[in-house]
């Protein structure tokens, strides 16, 4: 398996490269996945789990980084 990365975007979602699958509770897994993949951390895509670009209308605000 590849190896799987999760980079926290400035401003954005989550962007994850290497292959990983996304899945429901239920291990439904969601359609139309590729690489990467950008998961919503602002919670106001309409497309959750995944960013729709909701992000940059709303002026959300993240830039965490790794100290
Ligand atoms: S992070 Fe992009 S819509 Fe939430």
């Amino acid at each position: 398996m590849a190896d799987v990365t999760i980079r926290a975007l400035k401003n954005g979602p989550y962007e994850v490269t290497g292959g990983a699958k996304v899945t429901d509770q239920k291990r439904g897994e969601f359609k139309g996945q590729g690489d990467p993949i950008y998961l919503c951390r602002c919670g106001q895509s309409a497309n959750r789990p995944f960013c729709d670009g909701t992000h940059t209308k709303i002026g959300f605000k993240a830039e965490e980084t790794a100290s």
